[in-house]
């Protein structure tokens, strides 16, 4: 977005933390096995800096075919197991001190309650978290995934691993939840999010709302019914977090409808706090809400 002048103003003006959508995606840095290129996520982290905004990193490894470079994906499981090692040690310690928090797994888990994808086992996701360790003693390292902010099989089924990684040892500091819904589709209530951030928070793991982003278009009413209801949501999960002693902040997956992933996903449609024009919606006066009276 570097060519956007009104959009990093709006970004530097209002928010304190960014998160590169797909700019530390492994394929984006080493799409040759070669080749590293680092100059896009260099510039947001400088970026960053010079507007006061703490960065996370999205994502190290990542149990579906998406992030990965191609190289990668045609190694033995074993190469595998090492690429991911060097990876992480190469990307956690090049931000070392300047990232402060990490997606370590990006989504392994299945949603039907069959276990972990892509043949990946726990030791695996466990040894990742070992070595973002080693290479950043300071960072907060996540695991990440969606369909896991609110009750149901997919969120026990995560729950149960990050209670078996910590019981192991293994340092995981958290877990973010996704949270990219769809108000037309029953998406969690507040009461299930919290209650969900209060367990984790039993197991002694800090939680975040990593992607947030509201999709209306199903909905029936008007237009501006649909855009009050999307500001609800928005207005009760950040009080969500908010009220949550460890939730340590919630990500927008972007700002404005002018960019935003879900029209080429899903069609049409309008999930974020700006719209195209950059204009304050009710979503962003539902947010704006909930930092001024949540306590
Ligand atoms: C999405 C990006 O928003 C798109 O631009 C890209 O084409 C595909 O990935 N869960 C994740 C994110 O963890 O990395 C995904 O981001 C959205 C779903």
């Amino acid at each position: 977005m570097v060519d956007d002048a009104r959009y990093l103003d709006v970004l530097a003006r209002e928010f304190d933390s960014l998160v590169p959508e797909n700019a530390l995606k492994w394929k984006a840095l080493q799409s040759d096995r070669s080749v590293w290129t680092f100059d896009v996520p260099d510039q947001m982290v400088d970026f960053a800096e010079q507007n006061g905004m703490q960065v996370k990193g999205h994502t190290l490894a990542w149990s579906k075919e998406l992030s990965y470079p191609g190289w990668f994906l045609v190694l033995p499981r074993a190469e595998q197991l090492v690429a991911i090692r060097d990876h992480i040690q190469a990307v956690v310690g090049r931000y070392a001190g300047r990232i402060t928090a990490w997606d370590v797994w990006n989504e392994a888990m299945a949603n039907d309650g069959s276990g972990l994808l892509g043949g990946v086992s726990e030791d695996d996701i466990a040894d990742a978290f070992r070595w973002a360790r080693e290479a950043d003693p300071d960072v907060v390292l996540l695991y990440n995934d969606y369909k896991i902010a609110g009750s149901g099989r997919k969120s026990d089924d995560v729950f149960a691993m990050l209670q078996r990684l910590v019981a192991i040892g293994a340092p995981v500091d958290g877990v973010g939840f996704q949270m990219h819904v769809n108000l037309a589709d029953a998406p969690p209530s507040g009461a299930e999010v919290a209650a969900n951030m209060a367990r984790y928070e039993g197991l002694g793991l800090k939680v975040t709302i990593s992607e947030m982003d509201v999709r209306i278009a199903d909905l029936a009413g008007t237009t501006d019914e649909r855009l009050e209801a999307q500001a609800d949501y928005y207005r009760d999960m950040v009080g969500v977090c908010l009220a949550a002693p460890n939730c340590l902040g919630v990500t927008f997956w972007g700002f404005t409808d002018r960019y935003s992933w879900i029209d080429a996903r899903h069609g049409a449609d309008d999930p974020l706090l700006f719209d195209e024009k950059l204009v304050e919606k009710p979503a962003y006066f539902g947010v704006l809400d909930a930092l001024e009276t949540t306590r």
